[in-house]
């Protein structure tokens, strides 16, 4: 199956996968776009209640999506079926641990069909911050804000050196100019790999968003915000695209 992205203006590829499955969809912004895109039907999973409410009410034209509560690391809970396409943004980067990481992996896997895509974007440390420094001085937080529409987004990472599971510091600016704020936790882009490949899934490509190549799907998140990110925090934001 090759993953097409979805129709934009003047772009007659491939067909849009006919269910897809969004672990972790906070809002419900990428359930809609799918299913907009054309996918037939569109199931979608978050741990938090508050979130299924929000998504419900944006989603009310859409009876092709269903929301469901549920831990990424258990989907077998809610769902009994396959799907063609996971999409997983920002979901992956919950796990505090390597076994969790490996649960929500596998998880999301026994989801997948055969030859079926899992396409998402999490922090992960693909070059230590800083080079010039030595390991000896204290450690520095590094930050960034860039903006996106009437949000902004800083990202603090405390560990100069990071490893595996370090905690990173998300803080998105609302537009009253209160801020959410919450922790994300990084891993290597090998670890990730590693973890990929362990539960079965043959990584297609991966990388920083600015290395996305044209046959890989984009629109995920927008351009702007992909580069803003990429470009104002070097490379922590990290894209997959796996088979399984
Ligand atoms: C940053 S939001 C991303 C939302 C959406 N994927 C997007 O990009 O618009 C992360 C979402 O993952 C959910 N989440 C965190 N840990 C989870 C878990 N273990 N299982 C399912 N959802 C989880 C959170 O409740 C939150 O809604």
């Amino acid at each position: 199956m090759v993953l097409s992205e979805p129709k934009l203006e003047g772009d007659d590829r491939c067909e849009w996968p006919e269910t897809v499955l969004e672990i972790g969809f906070g809002e419900g912004i990428l359930s809609r776009w799918a299913a907009e895109a054309g996918a037939r039907h569109v199931a979608g999973v978050d741990l938090s209640a508050n979130m299924i409410e929000l998504a419900q009410q944006t989603s009310k034209d859409f009876p092709n999506v269903h929301f469901h509560v549920c831990d990424a690391a258990n989907l077998d809970a809610v769902l009994s079926e396959k799907f063609d396409v996971i999409i997983a943004v920002h979901v992956f980067c919950y796990a505090t641990d390597m076994m969790q990481l490996q649960a929500m992996v596998r998880s999301a896997v026994s989801c997948l069909k055969v030859g079926g895509r899992i396409v998402g974007v999490r922090e992960c440390i693909t070059t230590r911050p800083s080079i010039d420094q030595s390991i000896d001085l204290p450690i520095t937080a590094k930050q960034c804000c860039c903006a996106c529409g009437p949000l902004y987004v800083g990202y603090t990472i405390d560990d100069l050196y990071p490893e595996d599971f370090c905690t990173c510091k998300l803080s998105y600016g609302n537009s009253d100019g209160s801020n959410m704020n919450f922790i994300n936790y990084a891993v290597s882009e090998a670890t990730m790999k590693k973890v990929f490949s362990e539960e079965g899934l043959h990584v297609v490509q991966s990388g920083t968003m600015l290395e996305w190549d044209a046959s890989a799907p984009t629109g995920v998140i927008p351009d702007d915000m992909i580069s803003g990110v990429v470009n104002d925090y070097g490379s922590l934001m990290w894209f997959f695209d796996c088979e399984g």
